[in-house]
């Protein structure tokens, strides 16, 4: 059995695949396959032949002196070949667009395709992006997304991104060229572009990843170096809704005193009962409120989950010792002006009172200048039951000095804890 992982993401053209596949990619070091790049070389050759590409026996006949290349630029991108020669901008042409989705819809294109693509899924972990690939190229695939997003939309962004190049074209034609594409991608018998039954629906209308970047440029670290901040990239946009979505159906949870958050400098400290809760937690802060996590090491065990953990803002911490590094990573975030969940019982615990709170908490408040944000979150989570997760009072604890003593630290803690549960039996 093969040990690689393939990831496939689908969807209509315009609607992101290539940005969030290529991301995805590169931060796990897979290789990335824009299977449409393929099509389109097809596409050219036949526009550069001169061949008519509603002439399926034509196009059909054409085949068999293509050789096509997939190659990996010293840039790392993906550069392709035809016959020798390097056609990576030629296949970008507008009319190349049109050929290309026109000679996909016949099944000897397709079939002629198939194994060229299934190859490098077999030698290569892959994110691959196409139009069928999590229903016919890799129906096995370990992660399987539909992204989407109106037509409407794609054609703004699309504008928007010809605008930038000097060649801007109008919104109309624009609009209607994708529609047409649209149209051909999902009514021709072969492979006809849909949604595989296991694949993760992401229909990013609604988001706008340029601004969120653009956003994300405002929160400058205090030196411009935190590697573990929640990064407002389209990346993280896109799996904070996905995850979001999931995680609403599974757990729906009403949200109270969100308003309670600071914007910056807080800790966010929820008791502790259920595995679910750091990831509740953290998706129900605003997609831009910068909160970093300290999460237990173990969590951190393989390559995917540690990058995907990072990714979201958390950051490891080793609940055995006192692990300096986490603290100093945890200070850093907060004087930067970011915000920190952090769980004061440290581990998960049945009912109020079964563990004291840990000092860590108090400590990493009182040396940042924090505020302190008691959040209760209710247990008992069962599948499809409503929970709730309650955003208390921010407050500064009032200590002796920076470097208070053990049994004041303890008291701090203790208190941060105590309103947090206290949340929870006012709401009943
Ligand atoms: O993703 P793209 O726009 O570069 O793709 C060009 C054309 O290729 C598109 O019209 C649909 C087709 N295509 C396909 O049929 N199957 C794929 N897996 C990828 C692309």
């Amino acid at each position: 059995m093969s040990e690689n992982i393939r990831v496939a993401i689908d969807g209509p053209s315009g609607a992101g695949k290539s940005t969030l596949a290529r991301s995805v990619a590169a931060r796990l070091n897979f290789l990335y396959v824009d299977t449409g790049a393929i099509y389109r070389t097809i596409g050219y050759a036949v526009w550069r032949k001169g061949i008519d590409p509603r002439d399926r026996s034509a196009v059909v006949a054409v085949l068999p002196d293509l050789e096509i290349c997939l190659t990996y630029g010293t840039d790392g991108l993906q550069h392709m070949e035809l016959n020798g020669m390097d056609v990576t901008a030629e296949i970008r042409l507008p009319e190349v667009s049109r050929y290309a989705s026109l000679v996909s819809a016949y099944p000897e294109v397709r079939a002629y395709l198939l194994e060229m693509q299934r190859q490098l899924a077999r030698e290569n972990s892959v994110v691959m992006d196409g139009r069928d690939i999590g229903t016919v190229v890799l129906p096995d695939a370990e992660v399987k997304v539909f992204l989407t997003a109106s037509a409407e939309e794609r054609a703004r962004r699309r504008m928007l991104e010809l605008e930038e190049r000097g060649t801007p074209e109008p919104y109309a034609a624009i609009l209607r060229a994708i529609q047409e594409r649209d149209w051909n991608d999902t009514h021709r018998d072969a492979a006809p572009l849909r949604q595989a039954e296991d694949a993760v629906l992401l229909d990013t209308t609604a988001l706008d990843f340029v601004q969120s970047e653009d956003a994300a440029a405002h929160y400058p670290g205090e030196d411009g170096t935190m590697s573990e901040k929640r990064p407002l990239n389209g990346f993280f946009v896109c799996i904070y809704y996905l995850v979001n979505l999931v995680a609403g159906i599974l757990h729906p949870v009403t949200i109270i005193g969100r308003e309670n958050l600071p914007e910056h400098g807080a800790l966010l400290c929820p008791n502790h009962n259920s595995n679910w809760d750091p990831v509740l937690v953290a998706l129900k802060v605003p997609v831009n409120y910068r909160l970093h996590i300290m999460a237990k090491k173990e969590l951190f065990c393989n390559k995917v989950f540690d990058w995907v953990l990072r990714k979201l803002g958390a950051f490891p911490v080793d609940r055995g010792e006192g692990d300096i590094e986490a603290v100093k990573t945890a200070l850093k975030a907060i004087k930067s002006g970011d915000n920190l969940l952090i769980f004061p019982e440290g581990t998960r615990v049945e009912h109020e009172g079964a563990l004291p709170a840990k000092g860590g908490v108090a400590v990493i408040g009182i040396r940042s200048g924090a505020q302190f944000v008691p959040v209760y979150v209710e247990g008992n989570k069962r599948l499809f039951r409503r929970t709730r997760i309650i955003f208390g009072q921010a407050y500064r604890p009032e200590a002796t000095s920076r470097r208070p003593s053990p049994e004041e630290v303890q008291a701090i803690a203790d208190e941060v804890l105590r309103r947090s549960y206290a949340l929870g039996k006012e709401a009943r």
